[in-house]
């Protein structure tokens, strides 16, 4: 056995703890990945303002700026999947940990506005990687039965990454006394894209206790390590379960990203069936409320300080509704949270589009009247809701559970760069389209909410309790 997987195991050379803490101990470790996701996609919000003056750039350029970190999340899916097959999840993830760490000092440091887009770049791709890695990982170390449960801890890191990011910009900004004041050496801006390289030292530490995924050791030959990780977490069921990857594995060829194909449908259906769940998740909005929540209310009359309360109270709602998903997912199954969710989605999106058709302009400056303010804002938080209990984390957990162990990486790594893409396009389209209409972008994510409930109902299966093998 490698050192590393000895190591990992056994610890201290005590006995193996249970093997329930052992899961979670392994699974938590990887869904560090997902809080520097939600850390690097979200803390750009409370720097924005301040680069664009400090650069003296454009709107156009300041958008450049913060959606190129979308488009490089694209590509870190897209190469995380060869990557992780090739060289091992471990080493995914401990490329990704140095990548963060890179664009945090780099980005906290940037002379012009061009390095700074590189260095977001540069962050980007280590978001697409960490989003493809710890569902994959977690998904292939998770016994059955709490596959779902362990996955949703992925979701749960995200947002408590997303919502750290943004106390943690809030305490900088106050103690410099604005975003762009100085405070000490740096710029409160630079220190709050600097912060991010402690979660990112951190994670790349921890990965050193944690061992290689099973499923990965046995398509490249090492049973004997596969073996024993599969013991420490599962003590009784260790040998069948090596037996079903051996089988499934057998079953298939080598992986090749061409192995995604078939003549008829150009890509598996299944590997689709990833692809427009992925889309769909974004297709929502869900990101307008996160990446643009003080744009979205001040542009419907609710003043600035207001409206940062209301981006952490949806922040609050979005952790709820996580916990919440975290709890039902092994119990309810993944089908009825989708369906509960999409139909409370296109609900409060439809109340929110209603809400926002009454939006005038008072005095000159727009405003929404009650209760059609209250109703916006109501329904806002009950959507983020919704999306917290299902499309949010199942979306994850069926991408890293949904794929034979053949196909796995490559084609979750397929859906992510789909869904990085889709993200891309709702948030560079957004400001666009609320200058148009706000209520035309509204009926739009409802109409894609809407169009979930169907795509559901026709299309997933129930995949809860069921081994990765016995889904092959
Ligand atoms: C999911 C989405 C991500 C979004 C987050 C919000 O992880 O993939 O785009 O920001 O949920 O909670």
């Amino acid at each position: 056995m490698s050192e590393s997987a000895n190591a990992a195991i056994h610890g201290s050379g005590k006995r193996a703890g249970p093997g329930r803490l052992k899961a979670l101990h392994f699974a938590s470790v990887a869904a560090l990945g997902g809080f520097l996701f939600g850390y690097d996609t979200a803390v750009i919000n409370g720097a924005v303002t301040a680069i664009q003056e400090h650069f003296q750039i454009d709107a156009v350029a300041t958008g450049v700026t913060v959606a190129i970190a979308l488009l490089g999340s694209a590509a870190g899916a897209w190469w995380a999947g060869t990557l992780a097959d090739r060289f091992g999840r471990l080493f995914a993830m401990r490329l990704a940990a140095i990548l963060f760490l890179v664009s945090a000092i780099g980005s906290a440091v940037p002379f012009t506005a061009w390095d700074m887009s590189w260095w977001r770049l540069v962050g980007g791709v280590a978001v697409g990687m960490a989003s493809v890695i710890a569902p994959a990982y977690i998904a292939e170390i998770a016994p059955a039965e709490r596959r779902g449960r362990l996955g949703t801890l992925q979701q749960l890191a995200i947002v408590l990454g997303i919502a750290l990011s943004q106390v943690a910009n809030w305490a900088i900004a106050r103690a410099a006394g604005g975003a762009g004041s100085a405070l000490g050496p740096l710029d409160a801006w630079q220190w709050m894209l600097l912060a991010e390289a402690v979660p990112a030292i951190i994670f790349g530490v921890l990965t050193f206790t944690i061992p290689e995924s099973p499923r990965h050791l046995v398509a490249n030959g090492k049973s004997e390590d596969a073996h024993a990780i599969l013991r420490s977490i599962e003590p009784d069921d260790a040998e069948l379960r090596l037996s079903e990857i051996q089988d499934s594995l057998d079953r298939e060829r080598k992986p090749r990203l061409a192995d995604l194909r078939n003549k008829a449908t150009v890509l598996l259906p299944l590997v689709w069936i990833g692809i427009v769940l992925s889309m769909l998740q974004q297709l929502v909005g869900i990101n307008v409320i996160f990446y643009y929540s003080s744009a979205l209310w001040q542009s419907v009359g609710i003043n600035e300080d207001s409206s940062l309360l209301l981006s952490l109270s949806t922040q609050v709602f979005n952790i709820a509704g996580t916990l919440v998903a975290l709890a039902l997912l092994d119990r309810a199954g993944r089908r009825p949270l989708l369906l509960t969710g999409s139909v409370g989605m296109t609900l409060t999106l439809g109340a929110a589009a209603f809400a926002f058709s009454h939006a005038g302009v008072v005095n000159g400056e727009p405003a929404m009247p009650d209760p059609y303010g209250m109703i916006a804002l109501v329904s806002a938080h009950a959507f983020v809701f919704f999306f917290a209990i299902s499309w949010g984390p199942v979306v994850w957990v069926l991408l890293g559970e949904m794929f034979p162990n053949r196909i796995r990486a490559a084609a979750l790594a397929v859906a992510a760069a789909a869904q990085w893409l889709t993200n891309w396009l709702v948030t560079v389209s957004f400001p666009s389209l609320s200058e148009l209409s706000l209520t035309g972008a509204y009926i739009g994510y409802t109409a894609f909410a809407a169009l979930s409930i169907y795509f559901v109902w026709k299309w997933i299966p129930e995949t809860k309790g069921r081994t990765l093998e016995e889904m092959s």
